[in-house]
């Protein structure tokens, strides 16, 4: 569920036209809808309501300022990868008791920083860093609280490079050696075992590979349990899907989820702590642009706009399908033809879609990319040295820009000649 609708005639975030924010923020721009991202936050949430739990949005998925802002004042904890993403929750006063760290390159930098600010968890992905951690946290005179991330063997049935519990991923500890590495981290001086973690991919759409992990975990547990290492929490990752298309790939609902959840990890009375990104932020947000021309070539149809691939990589990098929708409301009775959708960057691969069946579109006109909020604006660039698009948030009728379009002036100005090439220094 969301709140991008027609309003006379006029596709709203909430109560704002897009065609507004566009005359005053000027295309491209990512909208975000504060009622969405709340509902979607609360409903995730509810459904864990009867068990001990904490909800860490993966801030990946979008780590605007305004938006972790709204979440973590809902009550979320924050899934961090990187030192920056801690910044982020730094810079917004977020406890470290509700931050876990998951990734598998932590620098020294990164831990001591996150040791410094008492994170709740280090998700740790590797012997080497499960050593390294230990050393930091004795050099700190500090203890490191840590899960392990164990990697189930399963296949998660989503795209290539968002498939990440197979043997052959760079993710997590095998299965087969969990038991072991635990009993090691166990005898490490600068190491607490808490719990065990795992994360088998994103944007997964059916019940059936969480299960088949979580029962792999539930095992585990009660196997470490027996060797006398504690385990208090089960992080389950994140990864339920999104309805990009809304035909093939509508997930249960959270309360299926979490039904199954308790089913297989119930008995083990363990916290669970649950890291979804796309589901909280993916249907909260578009991303709007303007038709530049369209060209029409032996048969083809182009719509050229103004969103690049800088903008939104997604279509490109995982084929990845999202409806387009013609600001202004077309006509019910509106012929549709095929298009593609693409921008003014000089790649083939730079499209929103390929061989769409649209209303008509003319020059001028705006089109909202949906289904956008998640890995959007986090992923975009400045490739061609095009402004950093800018990102707004929409409440009820009242929108803020949250991120300025960094314009073509100030991406110049980060260069440097170097001293050698000054003439006049
Ligand atoms: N936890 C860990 C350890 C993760 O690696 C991820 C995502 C998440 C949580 C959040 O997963 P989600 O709930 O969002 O499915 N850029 C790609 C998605 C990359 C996902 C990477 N890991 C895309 O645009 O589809």
């Amino acid at each position: 569920m969301d709140f991008f609708d027609y309003k006379d005639g006029v596709l709203h975030a909430e109560d704002v036209s897009l065609a507004r924010i566009a005359d005053e923020v000027g295309t491209p721009f990512y909208a975000y809808s504060a009622a969405t991202l709340t509902r979607h936050f609360q409903v995730f949430d509810a459904a864990f309501s009867k068990w001990p739990h904490l909800v860490c949005y993966a801030m990946k998925a979008n780590s605007n300022q305004a938006v972790l802002k709204l979440l973590t004042d809902l009550g979320a904890g924050l899934d961090i990868v990187s030192g920056g993403e801690l910044a982020r929750a730094k810079a917004l006063e977020v406890p470290g008791g509700r931050i876990v760290f998951s990734g598998v390159g932590k620098t020294d930098e990164e831990m001591r920083a996150a040791l410094d600010h008492g994170i709740r968890c280090f998700n740790v992905e590797s012997v080497p860093e499960l050593h390294r951690l230990s050393e930091v946290a004795q050099e700190m005179g500090k203890t490191a609280p840590v899960s392990i991330r164990v990697n189930p063997d399963v296949d998660a049935g989503t795209h290539e490079k968002i498939n990440t519990g197979r043997k052959a991923d760079k993710f997590g500890i095998s299965y087969a050696r969990a038991r072991q590495v635990y009993a090691e981290a166990a005898a490490l001086p600068g190491i607490a075992v808490r719990g065990v973690d795992m994360h088998i991919g994103s944007q997964i759409t059916t019940l059936a590979p969480f299960e088949a992990a979580f029962g792999r975990m539930a095992a585990l547990v009660e196997d470490l349990r027996k060797a006398g290492i504690a385990i208090r929490h089960v992080d389950l990752g994140g990864g339920l899907g999104v309805p990009y298309h809304g035909d093939n790939d509508i997930p249960p609902p959270p309360e299926e989820y979490a039904a199954m959840v308790e089913r297989v990890l119930g008995s083990l009375d363990v916290e669970y702590v649950i890291e979804p990104g796309r589901l909280i932020a993916g249907n909260a947000g578009v991303l709007v642009g303007r038709v530049i021309y369209v060209k029409r070539e032996e048969g083809h149809t182009f719509i050229i706009t103004d969103l690049g691939m800088n903008d939104l990589i997604r279509p490109t990098l995982y084929e990845a399908f999202h409806h387009i929708r013609p600001v202004k409301e077309p006509a019910p009775d509106a012929p549709l033809a095929q298009a593609d959708v693409v921008g003014p960057v000089c790649e083939t691969g730079d499209y929103m879609a390929r061989a769409r069946m649209l209303p008509p579109l003319a020059r001028g006109d705006l089109v909202a990319v949906m289904t956008a909020g998640a890995y959007g604006a986090v992923q975009s660039g400045t490739y061609n040295t095009r402004p950093l698009v800018p990102e707004v948030l929409v409440r009820g009728g009242d929108f803020a820009v949250v991120r300025p379009r960094l314009d073509a002036e100030q991406i110049v100005a980060l260069d440097k000649l170097a001293p050698w090439q000054v003439r006049n220094p």
